[in-house]
C-alpha cells in the first residue's frame, strides 16, 4: 500500500520534508527533496554514524541546493544518487527509498 508522503505542489524546487514510515514495526526516519526538478527520497541517516542529516529541523541542502549535508560532521551526499561524495563516509551511498507521483502526490512505494 503506497504511502502519501507531500504533494508536489508543496515542495518546489531546493525544497525538502520530514517523514517517517513503519518497516516490520520499526519506525524509519526519512525525508523526500526536489533537486532541480526531480523528486528522490531517502532514509534520513547519516553513513557516517546512525544520527539523522538534520538536527530535526528540515534542513538538508547546502546553500545553493546543489548536495545534502550531514549537520553532524559536515558528510556531503549527492541529492541524486545518494553517494557521499565528501566527509568521513566518502563512497557510501544513503538508502535511497522508492517513489512515484500520482495526481499531485507524492507517495512512497515498496517499503
Ligand atoms: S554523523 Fe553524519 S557526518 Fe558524522
Amino acid at each position: 500500500m503506497p504511502k502519501k508522503v507531500a504533494r508536489l505542489d508543496d515542495l518546489p524546487e531546493g525544497a525538502t520534508k520530514r517523514f517517517s514510515f513503519q518497516r516490520d514495526g520499526i519506525r524509519v526516519d526519512a525525508f523526500v527533496a526536489n533537486y532541480r526538478g526531480e523528486i528522490v527520497a531517502y532514509e534520513n541517516l547519516c553513513r557516517h554514524q546512525p544520527l539523522s542529516l538534520d538536527y530535526g529541523d528540515g534542513q538538508f541542502f547546502n546553500s545553493d541546493a546543489s548536495l545534502f549535508v550531514c549537520q553532524t560532521h559536515g558528510a556531503m551526499y549527492h541529492p541524486k544518487t545518494g553517494l557521499c561524495v565528501e566527509g568521513p563516509c566518502a563512497g557510501a551511498s544513503l538508502h535511497s527509498l522508492k517513489i512515484e507521483i500520482l495526481d499531485g502526490e507524492i507517495q512512497l512505494i515498496d517499503f
